[in-house]
């Protein structure tokens, strides 16, 4: 099939287009290398230098005539979306109408959508199912609800059908691509860069929550896994004609005491610790039901171990950012 992945340059994005290449997809990503990098598109995918508010860079990327189309373009700091919640809004909001309204006038009907736990705010219950309320503590999490809401107005009026994907953590590597975001803000990247000896020290953000260790607890899916969620959802776009939403995480609690002392384990390096005050809006714990997906879409993780997750970004980690200097690349 021909697939364009908007934002593949990222992350996620790479990853994915790496599993899409390896099944025989033809694939376009589309990425305004904001926060990508153009070496971590595998070189069996084109490349269009573009963003998803530019209607020229839309339509050249849909010139194709794609089957489906991934949307992992977005920025995604939750603190600078506190600050600065208009950046925001236009990137993942507009940027994201213009994209469906491009897919529109090239009769592109199908999505596949990044969206995150942080719709759900803080909840009160868990596992988290696609039920609970939604109510996100962040502009972040509203620019995504904002966005399902607008997918589910457009798959009603239009000919248009959508798979809005809930990422819990993505964490872990592929041989070839891994997470290089800069700043890093996620746990398992900053404490690997620890031991890497690019920080003295990991900030551990409150340890006086209601969990077993007094520290938040969070759910790591691996990144090859969470691709594969992405090859499931369009399978189903291809063969259903309604749209769903699923959380996609391991189903398993790793506090940040625990991820510390497996990075200690893995890296062999003591990693030091300070204990900061808790930051606003945590919430003490986000662990996924991925019941939904594995029934309907027969979704199943295969790295759900810790070890072999931290293990992977460690290996990736160390084979493409021995420099740690910012012009680092995802791939080499
Ligand atoms: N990493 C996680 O744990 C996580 C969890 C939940 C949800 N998500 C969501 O998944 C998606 C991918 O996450 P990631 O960690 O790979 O992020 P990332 O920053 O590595 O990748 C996003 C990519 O989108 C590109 N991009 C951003 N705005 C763009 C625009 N206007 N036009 C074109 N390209 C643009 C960036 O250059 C980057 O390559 C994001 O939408 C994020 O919000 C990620």
């Amino acid at each position: 099939m021909k697939v364009l992945v908007v934002g593949g340059a990222g992350y996620i994005g790479s990853v994915t287009v790496e599993a899409l290449v390896t099944k025989g997809h033809e694939v376009t990503v589309l990425d305004n290398l904001s926060c990508g990098h153009r070496n971590a598109v595998p070189a069996d995918a084109s490349f269009i230098l573009g963003d998803t508010q530019s209607d020229s860079d839309l339509d050249q990327a849909l010139l194709g005539h794609p089957d489906a189309v991934m949307h992992f373009a977005a920025l995604s700091l939750v603190g600078v979306s506190v600050q600065n919640p208009a950046l925001y809004f236009q990137n993942n909001v507009v940027g994201g109408i213009k994209l469906l309204d491009a897919m529109l006038r090239h009769s592109v009907g199908t999505l596949i959508f990044s969206s995150t736990c942080s719709v759900y705010g803080e909840p009160t219950d868990s596992p988290i199912d696609e039920t609970l309320p939604l109510s996100p503590t962040n502009p972040y999490g509203d620019t995504k609800l904002a966005f399902e809401k607008i997918l589910k107005w457009y798959a009603n009026a239009y000919s248009m059908k959508y798979v809005s994907l809930r990422y819990f953590n993505a964490a872990g590597a592929t041989t070839a691509c891994g997470e290089n975001h800069d700043p890093e803000t996620h746990l398992i990247p900053v404490v690997l860069q620890v031991a890497r000896g690019l920080r003295d020290s990991v900030t551990i953000n409150g340890d006086d929550y209601q969990t077993p260790d007094g520290t938040c607890v969070r759910d790591y899916i691996h990144v090859s896994d969470l691709a594969q969620a992405h090859l499931l959802a369009m399978n189903f776009l291809m063969e259903n004609d309604r749209s769903a939403i699923y959380n996609v995480g391991s189903e398993r609690g790793f506090s940040v005491k625990e991820v510390i002392d497996v990075v200690r384990k893995v890296t062999g390096h003591p990693i030091p610790t300070v204990t900061g005050p808790r930051r606003p809006g945590d919430a003490a714990v986000l662990v996924a039901s991925s019941k939904k997906i594995k029934e309907e879409l027969g979704w199943k993780p295969e790295k759900t171990d810790l070890d072999t997750i931290i293990g992977d970004a460690w290996k990736w980690q160390q084979s493409h950012l021995q420099t740690g200097k910012p012009d680092a690349v995802n791939r080499v």
